[in-house]
């Protein structure tokens, strides 16, 4: 399935753009978004990374449209501040970050991502990384899979299928996405195998989220990007993932108040250097969500350096 762009009119407002402007699109996917912001800018440029090389290729392909605005890198977003820093750049005025996998990723069957085609165990969003689904599956000893299963997947039989997959490892490596599967439902009692929604899709969940240790490049990103935002400057982030909308709303939260101490004589409060524009989450329609189910757990959320 081609990756229809989530919120985009939504993002283009947030971002506030300036055709002047520096932006950055720190998950290029297929470029849905980027396009967009190129499309509005005159002399500006727009930076995007991605470190899945089918991105970068089709990044290549649009760099044919806008030789001069946009440049390409494949990278991760937690080397945000270094890769400017390559590129001379030191603020820009607003930065996208669109996370999670895009569809062309999920929807190719030999990514390993999808628990409905049977594939290698993969799962890495870079291919050019170690660490990959198999090694999680087969390497990663009882507590450390019970933790990912049950913290980054919210499964609530986590325990029994880290102990399952635990068992049947040793007596033959699990090595493809369909045998996983296979394993899972066999660790589910009936009741949550006849319930409605795939009975692997929280795992497969965890061990993506693990692979490509997704919370702790989000983590690494956050300062830096509020770091190099300009005045005026939007950092824009779209979750799909709880555990990833609370430490983005945590964070915007933090940077746009001043901690004070109690019981201080302050006439007025300071001002923060950071405005949170979105104290009410912005979420799709439920037009957008009819027509692309992937928006259904999409949060946007939007932070402003003043
Ligand atoms: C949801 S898609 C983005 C889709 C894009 N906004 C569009 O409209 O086509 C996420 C993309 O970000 C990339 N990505 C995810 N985490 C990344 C990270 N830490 N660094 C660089 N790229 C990342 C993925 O490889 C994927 O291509």
């Amino acid at each position: 399935m081609e990756h229809r762009p989530i919120m985009l009119q939504e993002v283009v407002e947030a971002l506030n753009i300036k055709e002047n402007g520096i932006y950055v699109d720190g998950t290029f996917g297929r470029g849905g978004h980027s396009t967009e912001i190129l499309k509005q800018l005159k002399d500006g440029k727009l930076i995007v990374f991605d470190q899945d090389e089918e991105a970068i290729k089709s990044a290549q392909v649009l760099q044919k449209e806008y030789p001069t605005k946009l440049v390409i890198c494949r990278e991760n977003f937690r080397n945000l501040d270094k890769t400017l820093n390559k590129y001379g750049i030191e603020n820009v005025d607003g930065i996208l970050l669109d996370l999670g996998v895009s569809s062309p990723q999920f929807d190719d069957p030999e990514r390993g991502f999808s628990y409905r085609y049977d594939a290698r165990l993969d799962m890495r969003m870079d291919q050019s990384q170690d660490l990959d689904a198999y090694h999680v599956v087969n390497h990663y000893p009882f507590e450390k899979l019970t933790y990912i299963f049950s913290h980054y997947g919210e499964e609530k039989f986590a325990k029994q299928i880290a102990r399952k997959i635990e068992q049947q490892r040793v007596i033959k490596p699990i090595e493809t996405s369909l045998a996983l599967v296979d394993v899972i439902k066999s660790a589910l009692p009936m009741k949550v195998l006849s319930q409605k929604g795939h009975p692997a899709k929280q795992v497969f969940q965890a061990i993506r989220i693990e692979v490509n240790q997704e919370l702790k490049a989000l983590e690494e990103v956050l300062d830096q990007a509020a770091k190099c935002l300009n005045p005026d400057g939007r950092l824009v982030i779209i979750t799909f993932h709880s555990l990833e909308d609370r430490m983005v709303k945590k964070f915007m939260q933090k940077r746009s108040t001043v901690d004070m101490p109690a019981k201080l004589p302050i006439q007025g409060l300071p001002e923060a250097d950071y405005e949170h524009l979105t104290h009410k989450v912005i979420i799709p329609s439920e037009a957008e969500c009819e027509m692309n189910p992937r928006a259904h757990s999409a949060k946007l959320r939007v932070l402003r350096k003043r």
